[in-house]
């Protein structure tokens, strides 16, 4: 089969991509390697940039959330027995909104299949051949078991941290600049109505604490762990009152509630550059991963697909060979500014390992970094600035 644009993924990057590329008249064909039900189960993320927003109303995918997302203006940060609020909007005139990525996801999956997008779930064998040459291929088993082909103008690489696409750059032409942190996060979906109006990132020497939400009656809690830690040895009620004592301040209570689904998310800085290898373009977790703390992969994923959606649009459509020159140079930029934030965050925010020769060193700089940080506007405003992702524009 041909195509003008193969895409390897049917997470946020490959979904939105089609979308950008059909609202401008380029064809493009969708492989994903999980099931379509696996891909709509899916749970991670919740914070979403107000640019991020912009992007995907622009596109048409974001009614859903208009309607049930929650706009909030601020966040706490919080040590023992200290809670403190950043104005956003106050700091910055920025807000984020709160709407999961399985929504977005869900969304994006019902706009695609209604206008006709061709996704071929639940495939096997993944390949990217000739990505160096004018005449890329995608090769894969499908569902049924019959092996297919995919001749394309160009591949996009929107196959996440595990994926094929990535690993097709041959190492000789690629960097990689990586740290894995030495702890984990648990995290729970319950259905319990949030006990915060906005979220609230806690440090507290049993380690970090936070609390985030999906809707007036499902929360979403995370709590630092060991990252050999299996899942199996978190009960409900050993996880809830870890939440209680990381979190507790005088006159709050935490409300507990079923758990609807928890896992464990080890905790990694990565970016891979470049993100273009001949006719191949990497966006999203196929490229680059950050700590989970500052809320920026998803993010991240659609600043890059926007870039890439745009770029690809301008040359398939005007022969202009400008912007996809630049993509991957352009797309870094945002890429080390939001691993710099979430590198940043995460370091203020998590107990050292008892071992780290530092963690006295580490521990002062962490409750001066939260001082700073919680009563200087300037420092206020650097945090909200990145926090909304206001600091660079939306390409
Ligand atoms: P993915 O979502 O990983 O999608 C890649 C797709 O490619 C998947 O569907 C995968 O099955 C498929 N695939 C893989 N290999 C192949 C193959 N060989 N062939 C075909 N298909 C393949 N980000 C935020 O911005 N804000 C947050 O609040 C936030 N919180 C998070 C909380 C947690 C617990 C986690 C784990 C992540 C969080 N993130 C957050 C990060 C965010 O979820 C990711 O950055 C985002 O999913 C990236 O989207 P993607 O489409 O690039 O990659
Ligand atoms: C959520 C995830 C994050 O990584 C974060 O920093 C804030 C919220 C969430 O899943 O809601």
């Amino acid at each position: 089969m041909r195509t003008q644009v193969a895409i390897v993924g049917s997470g946020p990057s490959g979904l939105l991509l089609s979308q950008i590329l059909a609202k401008h008249g380029v064809e493009s064909v969708i492989v994903e390697n999980r099931s379509k039900d696996y891909v709509l189960a899916r749970i991670r993320a919740g914070v979403i940039e107000h640019g991020a927003v912009d992007v995907l109303t622009q596109y048409g995918v974001a009614d859903r959330l208009h309607r049930e997302g929650m706009r909030h203006d601020g966040v706490y940060l919080q040590w023992p027995g200290e809670r403190h609020r950043i104005d956003f909007v106050e700091s910055c005139g920025h807000s984020v909104w709160v709407y999961g990525q399985t929504e977005i996801t869900k969304d994006m999956i019902e706009i695609r299949e209604a206008d006709g997008q061709q996704i071929f779930w639940d495939v096997s064998d993944t390949a990217i051949h000739d990505a160096d040459t004018d005449h890329p291929r995608v090769t894969f088993v499908d569902a049924d078991g019959s092996q297919q082909s995919i001749e394309a103008d160009y591949v996009a690489g929107c196959d996440g941290f595990h994926g094929v696409s990535r690993q097709t750059i041959p190492e000789s032409v690629r960097t990689v600049r990586e740290r894995v942190y030495p702890y984990a996060w648990l995290g729970i979906l319950a259905e319990v109505a949030p006990s915060t109006d906005e979220l609230i990132y806690a440090l507290h020497p049993d380690g970090f604490a936070m609390h985030s939400m999906r809707s007036d009656h499902v929360s979403r809690l995370y709590l630092q762990v060991h990252p050999d830690e299996v899942i199996e040895s978190w009960s409900d009620d050993r996880i809830w009152t870890a939440l209680s004592t990381r979190m507790a301040i005088d006159g709050w209570e935490l409300r507990s509630g079923p758990t609807l689904e928890k896992s464990i998310t080890p905790m990694r800085s990565f970016v891979s550059a470049p993100m273009r290898w001949g006719r191949l373009f990497l966006a999203g977790d196929a490229s680059h991963i950050v700590p989970p703390t500052g809320a920026k992969g998803l993010n991240l994923a659609i600043a890059d697909v926007k870039r890439l959606g745009t770029a690809l649009v301008s040359k398939i459509n005007d022969g202009s060979d400008a912007l996809l020159d630049r993509y991957s140079d352009d797309a870094l930029e945002r890429v080390w500014l939001s691993t710099h934030f979430s590198w940043w965050m995460t370091s203020m925010l998590h107990m050292p390992p008892d071992t780290d020769p530092d963690r006295e060193f580490l521990l002062q700089m962490q409750m001066t970094q939260l001082k700073y940080v919680t009563t200087s506007t300037a420092a206020m405003t650097g945090l909200a600035e990145n926090y909304t992702g206001s600091v660079l524009p939306y390409p």
